[in-house]
Order: C-alpha cells, then sequence, then structure tokens
C-alpha cells in the first residue's frame, strides 16, 4: 500500500501486569514504536467491547488488549472475559468486512518488557501491512 503510512495503534494495558511490562521496557530503554498509544485499565476485564469497537471507530487503526498472563489476572478471570470480548469484537469486524486482525489479546506480565515491545512492534506492523482503516476521509482531510 504506501510506505509512508504510520498507523495509530491503541492499546489497553492492565495495571498489574502489562502497564508495568511497558514502564520495564521503557527502563530497559527498548524501542518500540510510538504509534502505539497505552490507556492503563485497572484489568482487562474492565475493557468494554465496546471500547475496542469504538477505537476504531475513532480513527485508531488497530487496538489490542494486553493483559496479566491466563490464570494469573489479578480479579482472577478478567482476561478470560477480555479475550472473549476480543474474539467477538472480531467476528463483529468480519461480518462488516473489516480485518478481523486489527484486533488483538496479548498477555505480558510485569517481567515481560522485552516482549511487550515485541509486541508493539508485531502488532504495529501488522497493520502497517493492513492499511488504513479509513484511507478516503485521510487523504481528503490532508488535502483540505
Ligand atoms: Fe491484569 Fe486482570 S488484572 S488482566
Amino acid at each position: 500500500m504506501s510506505e509512508e503510512f504510520e498507523p495509530r495503534i491503541l492499546a489497553y494495558c492492565c495495571q498489574w501486569c502489562s502497564y508495568a511490562a511497558a514502564d520495564l521496557a521503557g527502563s530497559m530503554r527498548l524501542q518500540y514504536p510510538p504509534n502505539v498509544r497505552i490507556i492503563q485499565v485497572p484489568c482487562t476485564g474492565r475493557v468494554d467491547l465496546l471500547y475496542l469497537l469504538r477505537a476504531l471507530e475513532d480513527g485508531a487503526d488497530g487496538v489490542f488488549l494486553s493483559g496479566c498472563l491466563l490464570d494469573d489476572c489479578h480479579y482472577v478471570n478478567g482476561n478470560y472475559k477480555a479475550l472473549k470480548r476480543v474474539e467477538k469484537a472480531k467476528e463483529m469486524l468480519e461480518a462488516l468486512g473489516i480485518e478481523p486482525e486489527r484486533v488483538e489479546m496479548f498477555f505480558n506480565s510485569s517481567a515481560m518488557g522485552p516482549q511487550f515491545a515485541q509486541t508493539c512492534n508485531d502488532f504495529t506492523e501488522r497493520i502497517r501491512q493492513l492499511g488504513p482503516l479509513y484511507p478516503q476521509p485521510r487523504q481528503a482531510a490532508a488535502g483540505a
């Protein structure tokens, strides 16, 4: 598509594990793309299905959740609930003709700073390959 495309990505990270992993990645001076904007949440189980879809509707090209490792959620099963919502969001996107790969769920413990950085790199590259979600409005806006 275009080499210049820089995706906008929203990441909901639980405060107990993945947000700490993002902190650790920063402390370790690991590079990950500035495309990823992180929102800290108490638990991925608190992220409603609508938050995922609304992020895409409001201009994100991709959105992911990053929670505690399965069976390590501080609220017992929040990450399992989040995983189900991500799967539902994928189904809904597919029904709408939108690539379901634009939504994903990852699991990173607080000690997994390098893995978190890799998650950001890999997901950014995935979305870069998919291209912009709404190419026309952005190009029109840039030319206006
Ligand atoms: Fe981390 Fe639930 S507290 S996913």
